[in-house]
């Protein structure tokens, strides 16, 4: 088979990088490497910066044109405000994207999609573990349970992540709410804070290195049932996104396609 060619963006980051030393072991071929314009490592080699031995050079979103150019994939792991920008213009270059940025608001989320979803195949995701993929579909047995018993998540990450809840806690709560007939979602409690009826509890915890951690808890007046997903490590989201960038490179259809479809689970 010949290897698929990618484009990683964030490259110097937590995910990009262990995208990068994952990719190489897995045999895909990296040809471009992104990161942000006042990153140190901007016009080193990846073996220069230390992510693996090859002499690919970092260059800023600029350059993104060329860094492309030769890829199969582009495959990102940035923030927000640098994949508006980055990702409506690797789709009008034509590159199929696995994207796994989160913390859009909802607005920067329906441009992002509008522009690529007639474009080109794009995996979009939250959370490329498989386990927490499969663990979302579980998710709707919830429904099963009688009105009495109540649905929290717990959530936590290193303490570097910018955004809370995050992503997969946000997309957890939306099933959970949808089945359970939440109304509105409380994202602690201090002081007098009884539970309300029609009220979701979201608890994120921002602690040392930990690389992801999610906890429902359904709980009725005499018994409970906790379901936890740990990542032991960031290379599960990396091995997913592989999976996801050999499944979508075979995706003729423009579009934004989810895990689910990747996995299908639809
Ligand atoms: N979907 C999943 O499975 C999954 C799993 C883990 C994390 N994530 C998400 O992935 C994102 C990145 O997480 P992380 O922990 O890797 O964060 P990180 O270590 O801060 O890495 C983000 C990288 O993006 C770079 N960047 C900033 N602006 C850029 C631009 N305009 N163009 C290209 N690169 C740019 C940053 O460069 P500088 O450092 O120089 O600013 C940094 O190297 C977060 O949104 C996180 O929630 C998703």
């Amino acid at each position: 088979m010949t290897a698929i060619k990618l484009c990683v963006a964030g490259a110097t980051g937590r995910m990009g990088s262990t995208l990068i030393k994952e990719a190489v072991v897995k045999g895909f071929r990296i040809v471009g490497a992104v990161a942000a314009g006042d990153d140190p490592n901007i016009n080193k080699t990846l073996r220069e910066a230390g992510i693996c031995d090859l002499d690919i050079r970092i260059v800023d979103p600029s350059r993104i044109p060329d860094a492309v150019k030769d890829a199969d994939v582009y495959i990102s792991f940035t923030n927000p405000e640098a994949e508006i920008v980055n990702i409506p213009l690797v789709a009008e270059l034509g590159k199929r994207i696995v994207m796994g940025t989160t913390g859009f608001t909802e607005e920067q989320m329906r441009r992002i999609s509008e522009v690529v979803s007639n474009k080109v195949p794009a995996v979009f995701s939250p959370n490329f573990a498989i386990g927490i993929n499969i663990l979302l579909k579980l998710l709707q047995m919830v429904r099963a349970f009688p009105a009495d018993y109540e649905v929290s998540i717990i959530e936590m990450h290193h303490s570097g992540k910018r955004d809370a809840p995050s992503g997969t806690a946000k997309r957890m709560g939306e099933i959970i709410s949808q089945v359970k007939g939440y109304t509105s979602i409380i994202y602690g409690r201090e002081g007098l804070s009884l539970r309300k009826p029609g009220e979701l509890e979201i608890l994120s915890v921002r602690a040392g290195g930990v690389p992801g951690i999610h906890e429902v808890i359904i709980a009725g007046p005499h018994e409970m049932i906790r379901i936890e997903h740990t990542a032991f490590s960031r290379s599960v989201f990396a091995q997913g996104a592989l999976y996801a960038a050999e499944w979508v490179y075979k995706q003729d259809k423009p579009g934004i396609y989810t895990m689910d479809d990747v996995l299908g689970l639809v």
